[in-house]
């Protein structure tokens, strides 16, 4: 289906929606019941500290917080098919910030995505993950935020075209997709895994860039993690499907992955997820990390996205590689820091053997990164990946990724200077 069929699609499903949310809005109950913590919450210190690692898991900051800008002052844009919102202030301030916010009302921010005055909230903000959070663990956020110095920072408005600009419309769209309750403990399985369960599907929100979206934007669950897109990036299958999926990574590969950002044989995280890594996952405990893996080997395996399937090509770093424009290129720019043969010279995470990014035939990802270079925030020169948008033309580049695939998979790249001219937008 066409791009814009897409769009007219889901203007007439919110349509039909809105009609039945016009009548059900009078049905909804309009005050909010106040909201305590249980007897097991911790105080003082505890509780700041329990709530600053939760903070971290959720991580909060990767879109509340601009490079460069004050924590959590919001203002990150978040660019959709029909229009741009920008990430919230929630700094302490009682003006732009949520400083006087109720705890009733933050709950159901993160719980349901409703605002402070009752108006609806954008899905870019995951509240359909975050719904399975414990009230206990919301509040303890809440806490932590609370020592946040304030920003007195209004964040920008956002451009949407109407009938997108309907926040209420949000409610028929919460109606079907949003959990109906906080994550439930399934006793049939062990603590770990209901851990796991809670990180992956709660608060560390792998789904809302693994799984694939609907017509509406949503999740799709029947296919839960089996590959989703974030800014053009593919997010790969994580389910355990052993051809298309994790299935086939060992335990020991995958907490090295999520804890970080490589793995011998996989490759590096690039993008978000180098981001979500260096933000979040790598500060976990190891506790947590095997919770996760845990419950990742028992997600339904889904095949998805059989042509970027992975095969490890090790080349043999005497070959002599052929003289084309791309092999010219990665000579001259890309081998003094991963080799010849793609092995890593400069550290352990330049080694790019095996990573789902090069076996990719559109180059997604590989091209992204040639042009944006590595998302790590503590750039260290000559030790992480520098960006080459300005030093390469669309065509050099998509000669580049083609050589790169074919050398590292054995597949043949299919990039085309038109796929690295809207990789630059
Ligand atoms: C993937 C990006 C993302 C993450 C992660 C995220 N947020 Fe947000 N958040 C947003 C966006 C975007 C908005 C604005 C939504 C809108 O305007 O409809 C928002 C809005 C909010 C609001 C409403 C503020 C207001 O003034 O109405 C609160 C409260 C909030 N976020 C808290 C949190 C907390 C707490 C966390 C971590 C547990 C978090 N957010 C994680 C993107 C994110
Ligand atoms: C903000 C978006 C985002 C979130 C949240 C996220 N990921 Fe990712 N993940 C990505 C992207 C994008 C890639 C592809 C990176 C690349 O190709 O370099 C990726 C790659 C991966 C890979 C490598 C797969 C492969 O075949 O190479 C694994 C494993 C993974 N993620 C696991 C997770 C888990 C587990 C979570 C939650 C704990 C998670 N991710 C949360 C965006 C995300
Ligand atoms: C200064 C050293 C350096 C140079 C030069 C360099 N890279 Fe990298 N590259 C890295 C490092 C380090 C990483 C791991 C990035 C990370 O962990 O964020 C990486 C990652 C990669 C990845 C893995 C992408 C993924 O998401 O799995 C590919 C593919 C890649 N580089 C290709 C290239 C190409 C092609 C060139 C030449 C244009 C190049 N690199 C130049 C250091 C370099």
């Amino acid at each position: 289906m066409s791009h814009t069929k897409k769009v007219l699609a889901s203007v007439a499903a919110l349509a039909s929606l809105a009609a039945l949310c016009a009548v059900l809005f009078f049905f909804l109950p309009h005050s909010l019941p106040p909201v305590a913590p249980s007897p097991k919450q911790p105080t003082g210190q505890a509780l700041i500290e329990r709530g600053e690692y939760l903070t971290t898991a959720a991580d909060c900051a990767a879109c509340h917080t601009t490079r460069g800008g004050k924590p959590f002052a919001g203002g990150l844009p978040f660019k959709l098919p029909f229009g741009t919102i920008y990430s919230s202030n929630i700094t302490t301030d009682n003006d732009h910030g949520i400083g006087s916010w109720s705890d009733a009302e933050f709950v159901r921010a993160v719980r349901s995505g409703v605002g402070r005055h009752g108006e609806n909230l954008y899905p870019a903000f995951p509240y359909t993950s975050y719904a399975l959070l414990s009230t206990d663990d919301i509040l303890a956020i809440r806490a932590y935020l609370r020592t946040v110095a304030p920003v007195s920072e209004p964040s920008p408005s956002n451009s949407l075209a109407f009938p997108f600009n309907q926040r209420w419309l949000m409610r028929g769209w919460n109606l079907l997709f949003l959990p109906w309750s906080e994550y439930q403990v399934d006793t049939s399985k062990s603590d770990e895994w209901n851990r796991g369960a809670y990180l992956v599907e709660g608060l560390a929100h792998c789904g809302e860039c693994h799984t694939p979206r609907g017509l509406m934007f949503q999740r799709m669950q029947r296919k839960a993690l089996s590959g989703g897109e974030v800014d053009g990036w593919k997010a790969w299958n994580i389910t355990n499907d052993s051809a298309t999926g994790v299935g086939g990574w060992s335990d020991a590969d995958l907490a090295s992955f999520l804890s970080t950002g490589h793995a011998k044989g996989h490759g590096p995280a690039g993008g978000a997820m180098r981001e979500a890594v260096d933000l979040s996952f790598s500060k976990l405990p190891t506790s947590d990390i095997r919770a996760i893996v845990t419950y990742l080997r028992t997600v339904p395996a889904v095949t998805a996205d059989p042509e970027t399937k992975v095969s490890l090509v090790v080349p043999s770093a005497s070959d002599t590689p052929s003289s084309s424009l791309g092999a010219r290129i990665f000579a001259g720019a890309c081998a003094s820091c991963h080799g010849k043969d793609g092995s890593g010279l400069v550290n352990l995470r330049a080694s790019i053997q095996g990573a789902h990014a090069v076996n990719d035939p559109k180059g997604a990802n590989l091209i992204r990164l040639i042009l944006q270079g590595s998302s790590d925030e503590a750039k260290e020169p000559g030790r992480t990946m520098p960006a080459f948008k300005s030093i390469y033309s669309d065509q050099e580049v998509a000669a580049l990724a083609n050589y790169v695939i074919e050398r590292l998979s054995g597949k043949v790249g299919e990039v085309q200077a038109a796929d690295v001219a809207g990789a630059r937008e």
